[in-house]
Parts: structure tokens; sequence; C-alpha cells
């Protein structure tokens, strides 16, 4: 072999040590946010069955839940609320109530523990009987009407402490909307994380039998982006930037990977990759199946959101990950 002449890229993965040297993404526990279902009622801890070590908690086991996630390092939460079935109306009231569920687990959090960054996710469809993310005219999801239940539960959101208001409905204008909205309130300085591009993914299974939120009748399509669409996501970035978004979210999260570094490339924006429920689903399925290596595979899977340019991450997987990373040091 004396004379040939090629490049050694192995010499680069011969030890633990030398590929640590080269590593070029890895996941920190301040990339992660955690998202949390809170119920009403007391004495709740129950495990979503699609969703294994995922649970809805009442407000009284919310302070356990705080104390575990500071004590792990991560800094931030997104809170969905799950209101009661009987307090859905057509309008999404209870998304906007001075004392809704959303509203005082945010008060509490920033009350119990201030330093972690709390997030709220802005949207109606947990709060509609009929489980659209606005509200419907003549069987169809209402732009413009829907804007404004969404501003003023994103203002109640801020009122009541929130750090970064999530708007997650995919109505034009929203971001707009919500920004003035909240820039009229006086919350100048609490920045908007939108969920820029969200898909109509198959993914979100397990996330609607957690927050009660399937809708009642057709679908999310007229609202939500067409899978096979990428110059598409391109314009929702771009007029999301125009309209006053801080961060933007991109949705799913593994099936959209190139829409995650493309997003980035073009902005240059912070960007959070939303690891869904349905990807969860599947890697616990499979692990509590022996299929897969649990481990392995999160943090596989989350380091390729870096990789492709998330700087956050919203994930189920949070704990687990940073317990992963405690293990490997
Ligand atoms: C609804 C909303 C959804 C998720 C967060 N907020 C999905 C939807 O039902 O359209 C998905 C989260 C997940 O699947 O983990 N506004
Ligand atoms: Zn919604």
């Amino acid at each position: 072999m004396a004379d040939l002449h090629f490049r050694r890229h192995r010499r680069l993965r011969t030890t633990p040590g030398i590929r640590a040297m080269v590593r070029e993404n890895e996941l920190r526990p301040n990339d992660l946010i955690y998202p949390i279902f809170v119920v009403e009622g007391e004495n709740v801890r129950k495990e979503v069955p699609s969703m294994p070590g995922v649970y809805h908690v009442s407000l009284d086991y919310l302070d356990t839940e705080m104390d575990e996630l500071e004590s792990l390092g991560i800094p931030s939460v997104i809170v969905f609320g799950v209101p009661h079935e009987e307090e859905k109306d057509a309008e999404g009231t209870p998304a906007f109530l001075k004392d809704g569920i959303v509203q005082r687990a945010i008060r509490q959090i920033k009350e119990n523990h201030p330093a972690l960054t709390v997030i709220a996710d802005t949207c109606l469809c947990q709060y509609t009987d009929h489980g659209h993310c606005g509200v419907i005219h003549n069987g169809y999801v209402d732009n413009d009407e829907s804007l404004r239940n969404l501003t003023e539960t994103a203002v109640s959101q801020a009122e009541a402490g929130a750090d970064i208001i999530a708007p997650s409905n995919m109505m034009d204008g929203f971001t707009a909307a919500i920004r003035e909205g909240l820039d009229r309130a006086g919350h100048v300085t609490v920045p908007l994380m939108s969920y820029t591009v969200k898909y109509a993914s198959a993914f979100y299974g397990p996330f609607r039998d957690a927050a009660h939120s399937t809708p009642s009748f057709g679908d999310r399509k007229t609202y939500q982006m067409d899978p096979p669409n990428r110059l598409e996501a391109l314009k929702e970035a771009e007029t999301d930037v125009e309209e006053g978004a801080d961060f933007l979210i991109v949705k799913p999260a593994l099936a959209y990977l190139d829409i995650v570094r493309e997003v980035k490339e073009r902005t240059g924006y912070p960007v959070v990759a939303y690891n869904v429920s349905g990807e969860y689903a599947m890697i616990k399925a499979a692990a509590q199946n022996g299929w897969v290596n649990e481990k392995d595979i999160v943090m596989e899977k989350l380091t390729s959101m870096k990789r492709a340019g998330a700087d956050l991450i919203v994930t189920y997987f949070a704990k687990d990950a940073v317990r992963y990373m405690q293990e490997n040091n």
C-alpha cells in the first residue's frame, strides 16, 4: 500500500477522546424546552396513555415538577392548559380568562421558580368546543375573527407573567396582531416564539389525546401547512420575521430537518425545532418492545436537530436527555 495516496479520515475516530475533540455538534441542557400539561383539579398526576412518561398534572404537583426541571438544569418550560370539557365554548373563552388554568399555572411557576423561563403556548384548540384553533363561521375557521381572541389570550398570558409568548394557531397575521396587542398592553419586552412553520402533520396524534384538542369536524389543513411544500415554509418565515417574530419554530422536527436548515440559513434567527408527540411515542413504543436502544436513539435524534441548525428543541425527552448527558460525563 506504500504508494497509494488517500486521506485517512479514520484517524480522527480512533479513540473516544479524539472523537470528542472533533465533535461538531453537542446537545446542552440549555438547548431544551420541556412541555407540560396542566389540568384542573387536585392530586392529579395522570400518565397520557399514548405518551409514556408524560403526565397531566394539577397545580398542586406543579412545584415538584418544576423543582425537578431546575435540579436537572433545564432552563425553560412551555405550558399547555387542559380545561374542563364543560367550560369549553365556540369562542375558546377559557383560553383568555384571568384565572384560566394556564394563567394560574404561569403565575405559580413564576412565583415559586422565578428563574425558569416560562413560555405560553397561545392557541384556542384546547379551549373551543369544536377543537379548532380559531373561531368558526359557516364551517370555516375565520382568520381575522380568530386574531382577536388569540391576541386577548396572549395578553392574558403576559399579564400572568409569561416570559415568552408562543402562538401556535397558524392564522395569517397572528404574529403581527399579537405583537401589536402585547405592545399596546405594555408588554413590549416580551418576545414572540412563533410557530412560524407548522405542518398539518399526522405526528400530532398523541398530543391531541393529551390536550383533548382533536377537531370535532374536518381537519386543520385549511390553516396548517401542506407537508410536501418547502418554498411555502420560506414565505411563512419571511412574513413572520416582518411581523415581529423573535424565535421561529419549525414543527414537526424530524421529518422536516431540511426546513429547519433552510429557515436558519435564510433568516439567521433563533430557530426552534419542535420534537412532537408522535416522534416521542414512536421511540417509546419501539424501546418498550426492546427494538431500539432508547438512550442512543434519543441522543442521536436530538443531536440531529442541532446539526440541522436548530438553536433550541422543544421535547418531551428533555428530562431523559439531561440524565443521559450526565451519565456520559
Ligand atoms: C395546537 C398544537 C399542536 C401541538 C402543539 N399545539 C398540534 C395540533 O393539534 O395541531 C403539537 C404538539 C405535539 O404533537 O407534540 N395548536
Ligand atoms: Zn391549536
